[in-house]
Parts: structure tokens; C-alpha cells; sequence
């Protein structure tokens, strides 16, 4: 089984990038095991005096990275950039090379016009950390507040399509990068 974390950058109850991950886990494939990250919050602010840390949060996100064979990310945008949790996540992945390699894509939520920012910011530092950033996985698939079921998933078929088709990218991107 192909296993890939899902990772929100929204801290938000209810979040749409939240509510866009929690649809792709619903609708995945029982070849597909996803994985729902969902301690963004609980993480501490990165030091890197603090690197080697035996923090539990940042023990469980690192374990879980390497648990997974991709990560999925989905995340709103702030002030042009990304959310600054995610980005704290994000560090505490760089002095240990978690996501080195590791096959990631994500999906942005955001209406055409906004989100690019923060998806560009998201290409950079995955970029950085020396990700294996899978572009043919990444795509725009809109997702409005009300789009968003009573059940907190995406209701939209086109969500849903799309999100299928783009998680089977990165799987099968995955599976061609493992030995
Ligand atoms: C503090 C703050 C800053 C934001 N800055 C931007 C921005 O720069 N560009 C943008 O397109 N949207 C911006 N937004 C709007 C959010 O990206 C949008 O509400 C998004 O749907 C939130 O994602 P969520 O529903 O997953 O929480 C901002 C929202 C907040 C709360």
C-alpha cells in the first residue's frame, strides 16, 4: 500500500484546505493509505538550538514523514506567503532532511488570482529542502466555504474528480521513485 500524509496548513476549524484533504482521504482508493497530520498547531516555534529535540510533536511529524511514501500538502494563503505554522513545520524538517526526496505535491483551494503566493512560497522551500516536488501532481481545485458539506467534506464532483486525479499522480510518482 502506497501511503501518503496529508498535511493542512490551516489551523482553522473550518478550514477549507482542511475540508479539500479530509475529501481526498474519504475518497481515496483502498490501494491508497492516507494519513491525516493533524498536530500543526501543537508544534513549538522552531529553534534550531532545539533541533535534536525530543519534543513528542516534533518526534510524531518526523516520524510520520518517514512513515509516508508522499506528502500532500494544502494550504491557505497569508499576507502573499504561506501560513506561518506551516512554515514552522517546514523548518523543522530541514536540519534532519525529513522530506529530502520524499515525492510531495499539493493542491491549491484558492479561487484563480489568489493562493500564488503561498504556492510559490511552498515550491520554494520544499525546493530547498531538497523535496522530490512532483508538478504534475500540483494543481488549482477551487473550494468556496460553501462548497463545504455539514459532513466537512468538499460536496463539488469537479472537487472531487480532479483531487483523485491528482492524488493518483503522486502515487504513481511514488511508486516509480521507489526502489
Ligand atoms: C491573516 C490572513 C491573511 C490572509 N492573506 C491572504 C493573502 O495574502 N492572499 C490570499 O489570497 N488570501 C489571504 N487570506 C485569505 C485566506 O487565504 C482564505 O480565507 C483561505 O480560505 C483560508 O483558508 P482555510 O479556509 O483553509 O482556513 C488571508 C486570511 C487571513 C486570516
Amino acid at each position: 500500500m502506497t501511503v501518503v500524509l496529508l498535511i493542512s496548513g490551516s489551523t482553522r476549524a473550518a478550514s477549507t484546505n482542511s475540508a479539500a484533504l479530509r475529501t481526498v482521504s474519504a475518497i481515496a482508493p483502498d490501494a491508497i493509505g492516507t494519513r491525516w497530520y493533524d498536530d500543526l498547531a501543537a508544534l513549538p516555534a522552531f529553534n534550531p538550538d532545539d533541533d535534536g529535540s525530543a519534543h513528542p510533536s516534533v518526534l510524531a511529524l518526523r516520524e510520520q514523514i518517514s512513515d509516508a511514501d508522499a506528502v500532500l500538502f494544502c494550504t491557505p494563503e497569508y499576507a502573499g506567503t504561506l501560513p506561518g505554522s506551516l512554515k514552522n513545520l517546514l523548518d523543522w524538517t530541514v536540519g534532519t532532511g525529513d522530506l529530502y526526496e520524499k515525492p510531495v505535491a499539493w493542491i491549491t483551494v484558492a479561487p484563480l488570482g489568489r493562493g500564488d503566493g503561498a504556492a510559490a512560497t511552498l515550491r520554494s522551500v520544499l525546493g530547498y529542502v531538497g523535496a522530490d516536488i512532483h508538478l504534475e501532481a500540483c494543481g488549482r481545485l477551487p473550494v468556496l466555504r460553501e462548497d463545504v458539506g455539514p459532513d466537512g467534506l468538499v460536496v463539488a464532483d469537479e472537487f472531487r474528480s480532479g483531487a483523485l486525479d491528482l492524488l493518483g499522480r503522486l502515487v504513481r510518482h511514488a511508486q516509480r521513485a521507489t526502489p
